[in-house]
C-alpha cells in the first residue's frame, strides 16, 4: 500500500453510502497497491445515528452533522450520497467553495443546480464528479468525457430508469396491467414510495439533462424536456407492439435537429423496433446508444441502480479523485475531470415543428359508421399521413372500440394539433394516447 493516505467523508449512509463504504473497505489493500495511496473513510454523516445498518461501521466515525463532514479540512474527498436538493446543495456548495473534490450520485441536484455548482468548483479550484448520477453502474459519463471525446453526437438514446423498464417488461411478458405490477414493484422495493419520480419520467429527465450538458455543453431547463411517463400505457399498446415487431420502452433522447441544429431533449414512452439495440433490453437494466460522427454507434448496457452497481460508479469517481490528488497538474486541474465544456451553451432548444417522427395514436371511439371518415379528415387537415389503422373485431352490439393508427413521418407540432382535434370529436371518448415510433436513425 502507498504511503499517502486519502481521506474520504460520506454524507449519507443509505443504499449507496453503505455500498461505497463496504466495497472500499473490502478492496482497500488492492486499491492501495494499484494507486499507491491508502483510501480510507474517516467520517460518515447520517440523519439518524440510532438506525440499524446493513453494513458494520465503527460508531466513532458516524455523525448527524453532515455539513461538518462537507467542510472538514481533514477530508480530501466528500461524497454526497444523501439525495435531495436542499441540504445536499448546501454541503456540495460549501465543499466546492473550500476547493474540495466532491463526488455525487444526485441527478436531481445536478439537473437543478449543476451549472452553478460547476461554476463554484471552477471559481474555487474544487472538482465535481458525478458518474453515478446517470445509468448507475454503466460508465457512460466516462465514455462521453473520455472514450468518445473526439466525437460530435447526432443523437443519444437511453433506457435510463430501471423501474419503468421492469414494469414495461413484465406487462409484456405476463400480460398484467400497469397498476398490478406497480403495486408489486413497490412492495419489492424496486419503485420509490413516491413512484412519480420513476413512472412520470422525472428521474430519467434529470439524467437526460446531465447527459445533454456532457454531450453538448448545454444546461437544459427541466421544463424544456419534452416529458411523459408510462402511466397511460396499457395492454393494447403492449400487444400492438408485440404484433408489429416493437417493444414499448421509456426512452430518453437527445437529438440535434438536422437542419436547424437545435437540441431536442425528451423522455417519452416509445415504440422501439425489437431489432434495435435498445429494443431487447429488458427488466431493471439500463442501456444507452450513442451516435458519434467519428466512431458511429456505441451501445452500453448494464445495471442502472442498486447498491453495488451505483457504488461501482461512485468508487470510479473516488479513484479518479485520488489520481487527481496524486498526479494533478500545477493548478490542480486534470483535463478529463474538468474538461472545457463542449461549446453548446447557446444551442437553441428544438421547437415542436422542427421535431420529426412517425407516431402511434390509440383512441377509444364510438363504433358507428362515419367515425373513421371524421378521423381521416382531421389527419388530412393537419397534413398527417396515415400508415396503418387497426381495430380489433368486436361483437355486433359493441358500442365502443379501440382504434389504433400509425402515421408516416410528421412533426411533433402536427401530431399534437391532430390529437387535440381528435380529442374534441364527440365520437372520440377520451384524449388519445400517443407515442413516437423511434427508429433512432443517425
Ligand atoms: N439507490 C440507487 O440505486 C441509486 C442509484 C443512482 C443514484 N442514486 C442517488 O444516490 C443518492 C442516495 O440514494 P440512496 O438510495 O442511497 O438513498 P437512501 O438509501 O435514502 O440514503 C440516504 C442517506 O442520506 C442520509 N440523509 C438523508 N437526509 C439527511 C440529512 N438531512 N442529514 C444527514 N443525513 C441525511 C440518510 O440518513 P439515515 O440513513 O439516517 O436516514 C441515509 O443514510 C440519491 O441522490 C440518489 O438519487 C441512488
Amino acid at each position: 500500500m502507498g504511503d499517502r493516505q486519502i481521506r474520504v467523508g460520506l454524507c449519507g449512509f443509505g443504499i449507496v453510502g453503505q455500498g461505497v463504504f463496504d466495497h472500499l473497505t473490502r478492496k482497500r489493500k488492492l486499491l492501495g497497491e494499484q494507486l499507491g495511496a491508502d483510501i480510507v473513510v474517516t467520517r460518515v454523516a447520517v440523519r439518524d445515528r440510532s438506525k440499524k445498518r446493513d453494513v458494520q461501521i465503527d460508531s466513532g466515525l458516524v455523525t448527524e452533522d453532515s455539513l461538518s463532514v462537507g467542510t472538514d479540512p481533514d477530508i480530501d474527498i466528500v461524497c454526497e450520497l444523501m439525495g435531495g436538493t436542499g441540504l445536499a446543495k448546501e454541503i456540495v456548495t460549501r465543499a466546492l467553495a473550500a476547493g474540495k473534490i466532491v463526488v455525487t450520485a444526485n441527478k436531481a441536484l445536478l439537473c437543478d443546480h449543476g451549472k452553478e455548482l460547476l461554476a463554484t468548483a471552477q471559481k474555487h479550484g474544487g472538482h465535481l464528479l458525478f458518474e453515478a448520477s446517470v445509468a448507475g453502474g454503466i460508465p457512460v459519463i466516462k465514455a462521453i468525457r473520455e472514450g468518445l471525446i473526439i466525437n460530435d453526437f447526432s443523437r443519444i438514446d437511453g433506457i435510463l430508469n430501471g423501474t419503468c423498464n421492469y414494469i414495461l417488461t413484465r406487462m409484456t411478458n405476463e400480460g398484467l396491467s400497469y397498476q398490478e405490477i406497480l403495486g408489486e414493484a413497490k412492495a419489492m422495493g424496486y419503485a420509490e414510495a413516491d413512484e412519480s419520480l420513476d413512472v412520470d419520467g422525472i428521474d430519467a429527465a434529470h439524467k437526460a439533462v446531465v447527459l445533454a450538458y456532457l454531450a453538448y455543453g448545454k444546461w437544459t431547463n427541466f421544463q424544456e424536456v419534452r416529458l411523459a411517463g408510462i402511466t397511460k400505457i396499457n395492454q393494447e399498446d403492449i400487444r400492438f407492439a408485440e404484433d408489429n415487431g416493437y417493444a414499448v420502452k421509456l426512452i430518453a433522447s437527445l437529438e440535434r435537429e438536422r437542419q436547424s441544429k437545435a437540441l431536442y431533449v425528451s423522455v417519452l414512452p416509445a415504440l422501439v423496433p425489437k431489432s434495435n439495440s435498445l429494443g431487447s433490453v429488458d427488466g431493471v437494466f439500463n442501456a444507452i446508444s450513442i451516435h458519434g460522427d467519428v466512431v458511429g454507434e456505441t451501445v452500453y448496457i448494464g445495471p442502472g441502480a442498486g447498491r453495488h452497481a451505483t457504488s461501482s460508479a461512485v468508487i470510479s469517481d473516488i479513484v479518479d479523485s485520488v489520481k487527481l490528488l496524486i498526479f494533478g497538474g500545477p493548478e490542480g486541474r486534470f483535463p478529463f475531470l474538468d474538461p472545457a465544456p463542449k461549446n453548446g451553451s447557446e444551442l437553441p432548444i428544438a421547437q415542436p415543428e422542427e421535431v420529426h417522427s412517425r407516431y402511434y395514436v390509440r383512441m377509444r371511439v364510438d363504433d358507428r359508421p362515419g367515425v373513421m371518415a371524421e378521423i381521416a379528415s382531421i389527419l388530412a387537415s393537419r397534413k398527417v399521413s396515415l400508415a396503418s389503422v387497426t381495430q380489433k373485431e368486436v361483437g355486433e352490439n359493441a358500442e365502443k372500440v379501440s382504434l389504433i393508427i400509425t402515421t408516416h413521418m410528421t412533426t411533433e407540432k402536427a401530431i399534437e394539433e391532430t390529437v387535440d382535434d381528435l380529442g374534441r370529436l364527440d365520437s372520440v371518448l377520451c384524449s388519445p394516447m400517443t407515442m413516437p415510433i423511434s427508429e433512432f436513425g443517425q
